[in-house]
């Protein structure tokens, strides 16, 4: 599985990662796949400056280089780590000697992992990925720690941060119920014993409110509560400690309950995933069902689809993006669907009025998908694919580049597939000629790169999907970025489309 599109391994969005080492190359690499993943990547080339950004900002993380000029990767480490306001950012070392004492080292500094440099680079990250995750499980995750004891408060308190996580205090339950009218933490730890409201009251009162019953709550007991501890553990305690107990223990359990419940989202979002593929599907069919009503259209969308993604890898899209393009030309005439069969489906010439009706698709589109968060990538397509470089397009007149590229894209797909495509009222033109007319309207009405990127490919040699019988989007009558092509040369209309006649 190559690091680069595993979707597995998910980082939190938006981390801010310092990486620390004298290669550019490798600076530039790490940067590039983290980037791909949300992440925010600032460099250092040195241990000291390295600090100087540190000092300057808070960071997510930082990797660096065990042999970083200046002190090293495992002495700057050190220094963030013993420093109080930079302590909880996690580090992590980058080894290229596979050094045992490098690791030892690098680990009693207080790094989150040592790393080989000695690996592919898709190796690298994923391990770097790895390591992310799994201290994101408590990094900056809020504990709020109850006991009366102000030793323990303390000491707990002091072995958690060390550790990565915030911590609040409360001296007993009802000053943690107050805690938690102004901040809603990750994990509740909490003594039984107390005065004003016990472990058990308080217990109850947070499993009775459901904005905060899914906090995982652990218990801190002595032998002689236990009894107590079984009660609580009924009621809805997820995990207790027994007093006296070290750090490691208690890091253990709370890291076990964030990583059972961080499994517990993941599968959410693996459903939620699962139930917008289905939604997507769905609509996909909906599109396919709305062309298939018309003989002239069937397929259209599928072909432009296909075409659509040709050119977005010959022009260096990511095989990620490449597959959004593909998505948002399946999708692209999804606004028809609110265009009135007696204007869609109609035969002859339409009226300027039920063309001005046609030319709202684009935006009913838009409004349709809208609410598909998965959907979001592909708005652009859907809603500017009718868009002119001369401006002249809809639904709002972009100019140039301030169209989206996967429109621009898309538009050159849609208008070839349309002069291809068969009419009641003319055969579609030769591929030749379609190709020769789409680079008559380069620059004014198509993208130039889009256009030579869609020639390069010679596509339609290959066979256009479906074209010559079934499947024209199409011109005045649909909408499209055409306008009753004929075999003569295009000129553009005063609704921004290139035409065959009068
Ligand atoms: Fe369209």
């Amino acid at each position: 599985m190559t690091a680069g599109t595993n979707r597995a391994v998910d980082i939190p969005f938006g981390l801010r990662i310092l990486v620390a080492d004298a290669s550019l190359v490798l600076r530039s690499v790490l940067s590039w796949s983290l980037e791909r993943h949300g992440a925010r990547i600032w460099h250092a080339e040195s241990s000291s400056q390295a600090l100087d950004k540190i000092g300057a900002m808070d960071f997510d993380y930082v990797i660096a280089d065990a042999e970083l000029p200046d002190s090293g990767g495992t002495e700057l480490c050190r220094a963030i780590k013993s420093d109080r306001r930079t302590q909880h950012i996690p580090v992590i070392i980058l080894d290229s000697r596979d050094s045992e004492d490098v690791q030892k080292a690098a680990y009693q500094a207080g790094a989150s992992a040592c790393i080989s440099k000695n690996q592919t680079k898709n190796g690298i990250l994923e391990d770097l990925l790895h390591t992310m995750k799994q201290t994101a499980i408590k990094h900056n995750r809020l504990v709020l720690v109850v006991d009366d004891s102000l030793t323990v408060r303390s000491l707990v308190s002091k072995g958690l941060k060390e550790a990565g996580f915030r911590v609040v205090e409360a001296e007993n339950g009802r000053a943690a119920l107050d805690v938690l009218r102004d901040v809603k933490p990750d994990i509740i730890l909490s003594d039984i014993d107390m005065p004003e409201m016990n472990g058990e009251g308080f217990c109850r009162a947070v499993h009775e409110d459901p904005v905060y019953a899914s906090i995982p709550f652990v218990v801190m007991s002595t032998h002689s509560e236990r009894l107590v501890m079984r009660r609580m553990l009924q009621i809805g305690a997820d995990a207790y400690l027994v007093k006296p107990f070290n750090v490691e223990q208690l890091v253990i359990t709370l890291e076990k309950l964030l990583s059972d419940q961080l499994l517990l989202l993941q599968k959410e979002k693996e459903r939620l995933e699962s139930e917008q593929k289905l939604m997507v599907a769905s609509i996909t069919s909906l599109c396919a069902a709305l062309e298939a009503r018309d003989s002239y259209t069937r397929g259209h969308s599928e072909a432009v689809s296909t075409f659509a993604s040709r050119i977005a890898r010959e022009m260096g899209l990511s095989e990620e993006e490449v597959e959004l393009v593909r998505l948002g030309g399946r999708l692209h005439d999804i606004g028809k669907i609110g265009v009135p069969d007696h204007i869609l489906l109609k035969p002859g010439r339409l009226s300027e009025e039920e063309f001005s009706i046609i030319k709202k698709h684009p935006v009913i589109g838009g409004e349709i998908l809208r609410p598909v968060p998965s959907l979001a990538a592909v708005l652009p397509i859907v809603i500017h694919h009718h868009e002119r470089l001369d401006g002249k397009g809809y639904p709002e007149g972009l100019h140039g580049s301030s169209i989206p590229l996967w429109a621009r894209i898309t538009a050159v797909c849609d208008t070839f597939h349309a002069l291809t495509s068969d009419r009641p009222y003319r055969n579609g033109m030769p591929k030749d000629k379609a190709v020769e007319i789409i680079q008559q309207v380069k620059g004014t009405q198509l993208c130039p790169d889009c256009v030579d990127a869609f020639i390069k490919t010679c596509i339609w040699e290959a066979g256009v999907p479906g074209t010559q019988a079934d499947e024209p989007e199409d011109d005045q009558r649909e909408g499209s970025n055409t306008h009753r092509f004929s075999h003569h040369p295009p000129r553009v209309t005063e609704t921004g489309h290139t035409t065959e006649h009068a």
